[in-house]
C-alpha cells in the first residue's frame, strides 16, 4: 500500500506543473487524499470489513467531492487532478499511470449486471466532465476528450471526443470510420423502388416520362432527356 501511495505523490509531482513540493501534494491535493483514504479503504473491504470501509470512502467524499466505491481496483501512479465531481463504481478496474480530472464518471448504465463500470487500461487520461458508462474498455495509452460520453470499447492510442464519443485519432493520426461514409439513406432507397415500379409501369403502357433514378446526377438526366427526344 505504501508503494502504491508513493507512486500516487510521485504522479501528482510529474504530471502537475502547479505542483511545487510532496507536502503541498499531501496537505492540499482533494484528489491525492482520497486515494490514501481509499487505499485503506480497499485493504479492508478485501478483508470483508465492508461497512468500515464504507464509511471511511462516505466521509472522504464529504471532504473532497469524489466518489470511489473501495470495492474498485485501482493500479499505482494515478493523478485525481482538481478533484470535485469525479464518481468511480464499484466494479470499476483502473490501471497503472491513469490521469483523471474533475468532473469525471465511471459508471454504470443501469441495463448491466455484474460487472457493470468500465475497465481503463495503463496510462490512459479521461477529460474533464467526460463519463465513460457500461462494462466497456479504454484501451492502454487512449484520451478521452473534455465533455465525452463513451458507452463502447475504444481500441489503444486512440483520442475519443464527442457525444456519443467516437475515435477521432490512433496512433496519433486523424482517423476516419469509413463505415460512416456509407451510411443507408432509407428514403433515397424508398423513392428509387418507386422510380423503378414507375419506369415498368411506364413500359407496359407505352409512355416514357420518367426513365431515370433520382439518384444518377443531373448530367445523365439531361443526357437520357435529349435521346429521349431524339426517338
Ligand atoms: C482530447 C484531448 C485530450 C486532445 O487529444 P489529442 O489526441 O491531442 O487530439 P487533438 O487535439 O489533435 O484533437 C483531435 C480532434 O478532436 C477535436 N477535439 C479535441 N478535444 C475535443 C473535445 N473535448 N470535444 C470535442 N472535440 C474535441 C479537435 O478539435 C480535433 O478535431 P479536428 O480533427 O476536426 O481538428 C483534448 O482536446 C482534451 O479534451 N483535453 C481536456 C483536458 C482536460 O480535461 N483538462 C482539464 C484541465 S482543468
Amino acid at each position: 500500500m505504501i508503494k502504491e501511495i508513493k507512486a500516487d505523490l510521485q504522479a501528482a509531482l510529474e504530471k502537475d506543473p502547479a505542483a511545487k513540493s510532496k507536502w503541498e501534494v499531501i496537505l492540499t491535493y482533494s484528489g491525492f487524499r482520497v486515494l490514501v483514504k481509499y487505499r485503506i479503504a480497499h485493504w479492508l473491504y478485501k478483508r470483508k470489513r465492508t461497512f468500515l470501509a464504507r464509511l471511511i470512502m462516505a466521509r472522504a467524499k464529504k471532504h473532497t467531492g469524489i466518489e470511489i466505491h473501495p470495492a474498485a481496483v485501482i493500479g499505482h501512479g494515478i493523478f485525481i487532478d482538481h478533484g470535485s465531481g469525479i464518481v468511480i463504481g464499484e466494479t470499476t478496474e483502473i490501471g497503472n499511470n491513469v490521469t483523471i480530472y474533475q468532473g469525471v464518471t465511471l459508471g454504470g448504465t443501469g441495463k448491466d449486471v455484474g460487472k457493470r463500470h468500465p475497465t481503463i487500461e495503463d496510462d490512459v487520461m479521461v477529460s474533464a466532465g467526460a463519463k465513460v458508462l457500461g462494462p466497456v474498455v479504454i484501451g492502454k495509452g487512449s484520451k478521452i476528450g473534455a465533455g465525452s460520453v463513451v458507452l463502447k470499447d475504444v481500441p489503444p492510442y486512440c483520442t475519443v471526443v464527442g457525444v456519443p464519443g467516437r475515435v477521432v485519432k490512433m496512433h496519433g493520426k486523424k482517423y476516419v470510420d469509413e463505415m460512416d461514409q456509407k451510411l443507408p439513406d432509407p428514403i433515397l432507397d424508398e423513392l428509387n423502388r418507386l422510380n423503378k415500379r414507375i419506369a415498368m409501369l411506364e413500359d407496359q403502357l407505352g409512355i416514357h416520362a420518367c426513365r431515370y433514378s433520382i439518384s444518377q446526377n443531373a448530367e445523365n438526366q439531361e443526357q437520357n432527356d435529349d435521346s429521349q427526344k431524339d426517338k
